[in-house]
């Protein structure tokens, strides 16, 4: 696990842009996993923008996104189907027939989450795969007690999530719907590189315990542990509960690879 810690919300969607623009450039038809959320808007909008400005090409590229609320057909503007049509499908050139997302409205949702894993595989596996982290410790949305090794299913959600997300529905969380398709955990560990991006404080007592464990499938972000090749970017808001900082600031100062995509934000 690599730790950037930035010293604020803006140098962190930077940083999370540049490497997924990075990641786009070096491999035009790259796979990349996506995800929704506050915390990604920003990160599209640079990511449109690098396309308006600078060329960035996405028409090689295929995605699949973690989650969808089952009941919500992409129409739905709380579907992340529309959310990820309004945030980025829509304003760049990517070719809808190659982006991802569950479909919540399928008849069998547990033969649609089994078809999206075969659909990844089919795809060549993630190259690169976006996540957030719920309040809760989710990612996707894999809550507490998920299994740590779990493919994509339905799931339910704890009231903790729907009430994270009842911004989005008029703040009413009974509105939320409480059945969702996810990427598991598992699937999830497989993309080749994760990148995690979080920010503010309402995240960093749950952030502490993804990164200093112990690893537990009451925090199932924590799972992140097992992967050989994952990013964390997080503002100092979100670290303000880690107690290794001294080590994480030694490695930002000595490790080339964070030394070079930290440089930019510095100057
Ligand atoms: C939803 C998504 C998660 C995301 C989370 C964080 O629950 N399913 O994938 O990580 O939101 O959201 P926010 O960035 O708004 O805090």
């Amino acid at each position: 696990m690599k730790l950037i810690i930035c010293p604020n919300a803006a140098a962190t969607r930077q940083i999370a842009a540049r490497v997924i623009s990075r990641q786009i450039r070096s491999k035009p038809d790259t796979v990349l996993g996506l995800a929704t959320g506050r915390t990604m808007e920003a990160i599209y909008r640079l990511l449109v923008l690098d396309h308006r400005e600078k060329g960035l090409d996405f028409s090689g590229v295929t995605t699949f996104n973690l989650d969808e609320y089952v009941g919500l057909p992409g129409t739905h503007d709380q579907s992340y189907r529309y959310y990820m049509q309004t945030h980025l499908f829509g304003q760049v050139n990517i070719q809808s027939g190659l982006t991802h997302v569950p479909d919540g409205v399928a008849d069998d949702p547990e033969a649609e989450a089994a078809a999206y894993d075969k659909a990844i595989a089919a795809a060549g596996g993630i190259d690169l795969q976006l996540l957030g982290l719920g309040e809760n410790g989710h990612i996707g949305f894999n809550e507490p007690l998920s299994p740590l090794s779990s493919r994509t299913r339905p799931v339910t959600l704890d009231r903790a999530t729907l009430k994270q997300n009842a911004g989005m529905f008029g703040g009413d969380y009974s509105l939320v719907p409480a059945r969702t398709i996810t990427m598991g955990t598992g699937t999830i560990l497989e993309a080749r590189e994760l990148l995690l991006v979080v920010t503010g404080a309402a995240k960093s007592d749950i952030l502490a315990r993804v990164v200093e464990g112990p690893v537990s499938s009451f925090v199932p972000g924590s799972a992140i542990q097992f992967h050989q090749n994952c990013f964390m970017v997080i503002d100092e808001d979100a670290a303000a509960g880690l107690t290794q900082r001294e080590m994480i600031d030694w490695q930002m100062k000595n490790d080339p690879e964070l030394i070079a995509l930290l440089a930019p934000v510095r100057n």
